[in-house]
């Protein structure tokens, strides 16, 4: 049975090690950390097979753990991205912005390769990276259109400069344009399926973004559109926030639950 870190012990997290404690995930969840240690407790408390808790998150890597699995934030890729791949530990990640900062993504690839170990990036909130995967030698265009209410936006670096007041945007209103590199560093936290896009596609300088924030939704919707030599396709998702974090969509957490249940199994694998 494959064994499991946990870093980030929040909304998605605690999903996740949900799933591994009921069965759905054929895994063991040996050791967590969260650098809230009260979070990290308030989640053991709630399994039934209680992992250790760390001091701190190279320990994760350094127990016999098969995969790490990061649900916690930018700033934890780039802190330990590395020294997870050299401890010989595979790495799932969540907080997928941190791999359009060129220089982690290389050092992360070039570690994958060097000590032969495999990074995961579930499809979070978003449908249809199989196809834009097998067309990218062929794509001409890619965008994305992400729709949120004002509260599901809250925070972002973004109002740190902006002029938009989020409190009164009163109808559908565009907040920003631009390319996903530049939305995954102005909305860190509630962008990253523009950098999977963008990773499965044609990269972050090329693909589109707009953010639209509209007080009238209880969804967080993504439309994304593809063209290009194989033709066309568009995807539209309509995801419901999850009520611990609505910055964070429900099928977020399916997609890191089947991504992790599925690594965890051998079986007939469906999909590119
Ligand atoms: N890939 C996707 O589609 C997708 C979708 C939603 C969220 N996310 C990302 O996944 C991550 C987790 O999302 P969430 O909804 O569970 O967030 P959350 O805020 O509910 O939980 C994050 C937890 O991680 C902890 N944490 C933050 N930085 C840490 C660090 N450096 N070291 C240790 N612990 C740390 C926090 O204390 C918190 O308990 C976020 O970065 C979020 O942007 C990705």
């Amino acid at each position: 049975m494959k064994k499991i870190g946990l870093l980030g012990c929040g909304a998605i997290g605690t999903q996740i090690a949900m799933a591994i404690d009921s069965g759905k995930i054929d895994g063991t969840l040996t050791h967590v950390f969260d650098e809230s240690k009260e979070v990290a407790q308030t989640l053991v408390s709630k399994l039934t097979n209680k992992p250790e808790i760390v001091e701190n998150s190279h320990l994760l890597s350094s127990h016999p753990v098969n995969i790490v699995v990061e649900a916690a934030s930018q700033d934890a890729v780039k802190d330990v991205g590395l020294s997870v791949l050299q401890n010989k530990r595979d790495l799932m990640i969540m907080s997928v912005g941190a791999l359009l900062d060129e220089s982690i993504y290389d050092i992360l690839s070039d570690a994958c390769k060097d000590f032969k170990k495999t990074i995961y990036l579930p499809s979070g909130a978003i449908a249809g990276l199989d196809a834009i995967k097998s067309v990218k030698d062929e794509l001409e265009s890619l965008s994305i259109t992400t729709t949120k209410h004002p509260h599901s936006l809250k925070g972002a670096k973004f109002f740190e400069t902006s002029e938009v007041n989020l409190e009164e945007v009163s109808s559908p209103t565009i907040i920003f344009e631009g390319t996903a590199k530049e939305a995954v560093s102005l909305f860190p936290a509630n962008i990253n399926v523009a950098a999977l896009l963008s990773l499965s596609g044609i990269g972050s300088e090329k693909t589109r973004v707009k953010i639209v924030a509209d007080p009238d939704t209880d969804k967080n919707t993504h439309h994304i559109e593809a063209s290009g030599k194989f033709g066309k396709m568009s995807f539209t998702i309509e995801n419901f926030p999850d009520p611990n974090n609505p910055k964070t969509s429900r099928l977020a957490i399916l997609s890191a639950i089947e991504t992790l249940r599925k690594y965890c199994t051998d079986e007939i694998q469906i999909g590119t």
